[in-house]
């Protein structure tokens, strides 16, 4: 009785042109495997457990994407939010209404636009939350070792016990400031957050009745085994009402039962260009090429052109270079911080 819950609502802004509100990142092909991230993700979980267990979260505005790319999901398993209000309204959504077709089940809440590179190792984690999960109420999370002071994280410190792979932590602190964030990676005792949570529905319900009693009372009744037309009212109302809040900030670092199992399976969230940039294939002089590109003494640059267009580069280094038929964007290519603003002004520009 394994369920898997994707969320796949979110909006990759730092993707950008690439990702767009019509057609956010988790449903592109980034990695050029042939199958967009959710697709991945969906291939990933298929393995842990039968496709009618792996229930996809969303936006309606996604309805259409969700049901081509994933083919093998009955309607009923896809919940479609009516606003953007952040993971913790769309996992108590999805732990409601599971909880009518299994009180005993035990989930695995995943982001969708992750890549993992070590499907062996992935699963091992995978199933030593799984069996934590379903003989305890823990709140597990999966972590990973970090290597740099990222602030767009969650940093977990656990107790070390030696032998012991379910691990209590102490604290969770969700997106630290540099300092902080640079605090914990000298420490050497922190982990990150990888997004991906198991616990049972018990375990979730509880954390949500304790500590975001306002969101559980909005999703507690009125939710039923199957779809039923009243469902989308009774949705519509309830993200009306419900506060935008992530689970990171809603429950894991408030709760007193959070536990991680470390892992390490070639995880990279691709939160931006340049994470993409870090895992992509690239020339001997570090620059990744897309499309039709000529480069000449530069270096460390991310280049996508187009096919029928050839883009020249000269004497660049750390740059993006994304040419879209609407847009070209020329940006530092480590620094994301102003993707939400280059999408205002296009918007106001057009
Ligand atoms: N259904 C739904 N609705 N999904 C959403 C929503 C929403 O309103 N908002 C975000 N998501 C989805 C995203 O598509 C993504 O797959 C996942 O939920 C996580 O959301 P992000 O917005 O990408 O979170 P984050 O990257 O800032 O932070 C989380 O992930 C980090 C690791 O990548 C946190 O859990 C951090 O603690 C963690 O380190
Ligand atoms: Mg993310």
């Amino acid at each position: 009785n394994i369920y898997v819950v994707i969320m796949a609502g979110g909006s990759g802004t730092r993707f950008w042109p690439y990702s767009r509100d019509a057609k956010p990142k988790q449903f592109l092909d980034v990695l050029g495997t042939g199958r967009s991230l959710l697709q991945m993700t969906f291939d990933r979980f298929k393995e842990v457990t039968s496709n009618d267990k792996i229930w996809v979260v969303s936006n309606q505005k996604y309805e259409n994407l969700i049901q081509d790319q994933l083919p093998e999901l009955e309607n009923h398993q896809i919940l479609l939010e009516t606003e953007k209000r952040n993971t913790a309204p769309c996992i108590a959504y999805a732990a409601y209404k599971i909880m009518k077709n299994d009180p005993n089940a035990v989930i695995i809440v995943s982001p969708s636009d992750h890549a993992i590179f070590k499907e062996k190792e992935f699963m091992e984690v995978i199933n030593t939350a799984t069996e934590s999960a379903s003989i305890e109420d823990k709140l597990i999370t999966i972590g990973i070792r970090p290597n740099r002071p990222e602030t767009g994280y969650g940093y977990i410190q656990y107790l070390s016990d030696p032998g012991v792979p379910v691990k209590k932590v102490k604290t969770f602190t969700e997106k630290p400031e540099v300092d902080l964030a640079a605090k914990f990676i000298e420490s050497g005792d922190f982990l990150w957050n990888s997004g991906i949570f198991v616990w049972s529905i018990d375990a979730i319900i509880n954390a949500f009745e304790k500590y975001e009693e306002e969101i559980a009372s909005l999703f507690a009744d009125g939710l039923s085994e199957y779809y039923t037309e009243n469902e989308s009212a009774f949705i519509k109302k309830a993200y009306s009402q419900c506060k935008n809040i992530s689970i990171d900030y809603a429950i894991m670092e408030k709760a007193e039962n959070v536990y991680v199992v470390p892992g390490d399976f070639g995880w990279s969230d691709l939160g931006s260009w340049n994470a993409l940039h870090e895992i992509k294939k690239k020339d001997s002089n570090d620059n990744v090429i897309e499309g039709s590109v000529i480069t000449y003494d530069s270096k460390d640059n991310y280049i996508k052109g187009k096919k029928n267009k050839v883009t020249v580069v000269q004497g660049v280094e750390g740059l993006l270079v994304a040419d879209f038929d609407d847009v070209l964007l020329v940006c530092k290519k480590a620094d994301s911080s102003l993707f939400r603003d280059f999408i205002t002004d296009v918007k106001a520009e057009k």
